[in-house]
């Protein structure tokens, strides 16, 4: 049987400029190319989980009556998602726009619109799901609901903990694994002086915190397992986190250990990297594969004990 992820958040369109460097306050910078692209966190995050195969793949997700919802909707049915659409007249779908630097680096705002229409009625039957994907560009009062809810139902409850707010003890307890970067584990954990501090802050069974071009690190069940980064040239980091969370619940989901789904969640979300836009830059599971079997490009031990070293866990 295969199983079922549920995603529920936030979809947007997408409004990347390139220039040579993100604009400082009160600067304006010449910029280059414009491009649309489909994203949103919740919705990369679906295209991820479908892109790396073995589970099916359903989102739940609100849009306004307008243009920008068609590219969403097409993007996400191409890969196979399944969706569960509210459709709000009064907002417009969601957009973010995205000053991309030359060394890979951006800057995001988010206009949430129709986004913030997802209620916490609106969460489908869970019949099937073992997974459900949540994220925090959606009102919080319907994240919450959504985890209690899937809880209640015996569904398993992944957080990505973006964009960073500080978050109700209610929702930590009804998760089963919370998925940080860095500056979103000093927010959600009261600016905790180390990573140590930070994880012993949390008590949601699995943590798991990404580092950049470091890697990532996961505690679960009181191990500590670490999965150093692989080593590729940045063209675009957008939804690179998004890439690494769709990855990882679709590889759990369909039975995978911790070990093997940090480590196939890595691939991806290095593919990722290497590409320009949210949804069009996610791998797919092929992609995925070649990568894992070119092993002169799987980080090996060295690069493990230099992770465990700048951990210093
Ligand atoms: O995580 C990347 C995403 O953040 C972008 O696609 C943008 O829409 C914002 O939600």
């Amino acid at each position: 049987m295969s199983s079922t992820v549920l995603v529920a958040g936030s979809a947007n369109l997408d409004f990347v400029v390139r220039a040579a460097h993100v604009p400082a306050p009160g600067e304006t910078v010449l910029g280059r190319q414009f491009r649309t692209f489909p994203g949103g966190k919740g919705a990369n995050q679906a295209v991820a989980c479908a892109r790396a195969g073995g589970a099916d793949t359903r989102m739940l997700l609100a849009l306004g009556e307008d243009d920008f919802a068609r590219p969403i909707e097409a993007s996400l049915g191409d890969a196979g998602v399944r969706l569960h659409v509210v459709r709000d007249a009064q907002l417009p779908t969601g957009t973010a726009f995205i000053c991309l630097s030359d060394d890979a680096e951006n800057a995001i705002t988010v206009a949430p619109g129709a986004n913030m229409a997802l209620q916490p009625m609106h969460l489908p039957p869970l019949d099937g799901v073992q997974w459900l994907l949540l994220q925090l560009e959606t009102p919080l009062d319907t994240v919450l609901a959504h985890a209690r809810a899937a809880r209640a139902a015996g569904v398993k409850v992944a957080l990505n903990a973006a964009p960073a707010q500080v978050l109700p003890a209610a929702l930590l307890a009804a998760l089963d694994m919370l998925i940080v970067n860095e500056g979103e584990l000093d927010v959600v954990a009261g600016h905790p002086p180390d990573l140590a501090t930070g994880l012993a802050r949390l008590q949601v069974p699995c943590v798991i915190v990404t580092l950049g071009a470091r890697g990532c690190l996961a505690r679960s069940e009181g191990r500590i397992l670490l999965q150093p980064a692989f080593s590729i040239e940045p063209v675009d980091t957008t939804a690179a986190g998004d890439t690494f969370c769709g990855t990882l619940v679709a590889s759990l989901a369909r039975g995978q250990t911790l070990q093997q789904a940090l480590l196939r969640a890595s691939a991806a979300s290095a593919l990722a990297c290497t590409r320009l836009g949210a949804q069009s830059s996610i791998p797919d599971h092929a992609e995925v594969a070649a990568l894992l079997a070119d092993t002169a490009r799987v980080p090996g031990a060295a690069a493990h004990a230099a992770l465990a070293t700048a951990c210093a866990l």
